[in-house]
């Protein structure tokens, strides 16, 4: 940041960890999740305390200051239980069980106990609509063969044709080919087939199993006992299945980020069990400030439909994948902005606001057009344009260095069972597949792993490319033109500025085609923020004083009129 740039008092770092909430304002006050910044961590990928190229929970544990001077609210953790690891963790074998590549169940209590020391909230993953082949329910349900109450834990059937040689119906998983597996029957003959929305490694659950059910609520006891803050809870819309899983009578019809209505998506038999875990969590205390919380992992075919997952007696916040979703243009970020905050505004919830996650392309690939330093201009006014607007953000960890996809791993180290699933189909290919943007963070180093692990040669699961020496956290720190600075002070102007975080509207203001301007008011205090989506600079009337551009620097002014720089945007406070 420039000395172009308007001076705000900001807190810092210590006094916002010695008291969180004494920064809040009014808005703050009524739920810390309402303008909370939640960034996202992912074990294997964020630091790698023992050495072994796979990240660990002591790894995160040593890096919580970072995350604490960053500036943000909350981290969420992807799944680090007891896992096979044929979905990353997502496959769970043992949810009251660190798998030993992470640490152990001490490690996750001394991280949630330092995090909650520096006034940071820990949300931990969990995954209710399937788990592992190898999760000793499964086992079990297999060894006592067909008719065994043990398999209406999960969705046996007997498969069609002559000899149930054909699926029970044509349900396809997400990650390719048929959502059924045929089992063998304990006397090595062919079985029943299971239901698989995702890799066969991931037998969906059967919700409505009482079992399942007291199972989830022991669950989301055991972590809430141990300190977590609250729940992403994983594919949250897909646990109810339309009654008689009834064919689609279509192929291709899956895709992660779809939002098509499918028969075991959305279904309305989900919101018993969320009303059934709200009451769960508000016995952990209903105070604003330490209330236990719950996002959901919900693609539905609208953000309305989203909305009824936040109904006062569910859960408190949803991704906005919608807006994940939204071209970098004027007009369709204006849109999905106004019917995101219309359709939260009935059910009072926060709005979300999301660029970047575990599964997705990096926004900063995703926005570009294959100019390394352009596209990074875009994924900059992108990230401010979502850390202005009223309500709560989610960051994944690497954007806040500027971190592109990977989009050229080498076939033979890629882990994402979507791309070996695909091998040999029409889906085959890079797009959509998922390991480009997990690869390993840099962190200081010339060298790969960058300090990801303590060894200076050491490994790390994917490769990193040759150019992450220059995105390192220990490169880009102190240099005021850098991304990670950036970030850092725009959390900071967030955390400060009444104006800026918890709230459900925006004043839209007159702006030159591709432009998006809007202002946003606290008493007495106002901030507007302008946004050029397009590829050439914009002249505009000065709306006020700017306070932090995405550029770095303030924009050229000529009298009453400001040049905002070709994908560009800017806080201005009035
Ligand atoms: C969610 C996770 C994704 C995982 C899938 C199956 O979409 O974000 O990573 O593969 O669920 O659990």
């Amino acid at each position: 940041m420039t000395q172009h740039l308007a001076a705000l008092n900001l807190p810092s770092a210590e006094t916002e960890a010695a008291a969180p909430a004494a920064v809040a304002g009014a808005a703050r006050r009524s739920g810390w999740w309402r303008d909370a910044v939640i960034y996202q961590v992912y074990p294997r990928s964020f630091a790698d305390a023992n050495g072994d190229g796979m990240g660990d929970l002591a790894g995160i544990r040593s890096r919580l200051p970072y995350l604490r001077d960053l500036g943000v609210d909350a981290v969420w953790l992807s799944p680090f239980y007891s896992s096979p690891q044929a979905d990353a963790g997502y496959d769970v074998a043992d949810y009251r069980v660190v798998d030993p590549m992470f640490g152990d169940l001490a490690d996750a209590e001394g991280l949630i106990a330092d995090a909650h020391g520096l006034g940071l909230r820990i949300i931990v993953d969990i995954v209710p609509n399937h788990v592992s082949d190898q999760h000793p329910w499964f086992r079990q349900a297999l060894r006592e063969g067909p008719g065994s109450p043990l398999r209406g834990r999960f969705h046996f059937r007997p498969g069609q044709g002559a000899d149930g040689e054909l699926p029970p119906n044509d349900w396809e998983s997400i990650f390719g080919g048929p959502a059924w597996t045929r089992t063998e029957n304990p006397d090595g003959t062919p079985g029943e087939w299971y239901l698989h929305l995702f890799a066969p490694q991931q037998p969906d659950l059967n919700w409505d199993s009482p079992a399942v059910a007291d199972e989830f609520r022991s669950l989301l006891r055991f972590w809430l006992d141990l300190g977590a803050d609250g729940f992403r809870i994983d594919v949250a819309h897909g646990l109810v299945k339309a009654a008689g899983l009834p064919d689609i009578g279509m192929h291709d019809q899956l895709r992660l980020l779809g939002n098509d209505v499918l028969p075991f998506f959305d279904q309305d038999g989900v919101h018993e069990i969320y009303r059934d875990w709200r009451r769960i969590l508000d016995e952990y205390g209903t105070d604003p400030q330490t209330r236990r919380i719950a996002v959901a992992e919900a693609w539905t075919p609208t953000v309305e439909r989203t909305a009824l997952y936040l109904r006062p007696d569910e859960l408190h916040q949803a991704f906005n994948f919608q807006y994940l979703g939204t071209e970098w243009a004027a007009g369709p970020l204006r849109e999905v902005i106004d019917v995101s905050l219309d359709s939260m505004r009935p059910v009072g919830a926060p709005a979300t606001w999301v660029l970047s996650n575990h599964d997705v392309v990096r926004h900063l690939t995703r926005f570009g057009k294959g100019d390394r330093e352009q596209d990074l201009h875009r994924a900059r006014a992108a990230t401010l344009l979502m850390l202005a607007l009223p309500g709560s953000a989610y960051l994944y960890q690497g954007e806040e260095l500027g971190l592109p996809e990977v989009t050229d791993l080498p076939d033979e180290v890629r882990q994402d069972p979507a791309f070996t699933r695909a091998r040999g189909t029409a889906a085959e290919g890079q797009e959509g597949m998922r390991d480009g943007c997990r690869v390993p963070l840099p962190w200081s180093g010339a060298t790969a792993p960058y300090g990801f692990g303590p060894a200076a040669d050491g490994p790390s699961w994917l490769p990193q490319p040759a150019e992450w020496a220059k995105l390192s956290v220990e490169a880009q720190t102190g240099d005021a033109s850098s991304t990670l600075e950036l970030y850092r002070r725009a959390l900071a102007v967030r955390r400060a500025h009444p104006a800026l975080g918890a709230g459900d509207a925006v004043e839209w203001l007159d702006a030159p085609e591709g432009v998006i301007a809007f202002r946003r008011t606290a008493v007495g205090d106002s901030l507007v923020c302008t946004v050029n989506t397009t590829g050439a600079p914009v002249t505009l009337p000065v709306p006020g004083v700017p306070l932090l551009s995405s550029t770095g620097e303030a924009p050229a002014a000529d009298g009453a009129q400001a040049v905002l720089l070709a994908d560009s945007t800017v806080w201005w406070s009035c």
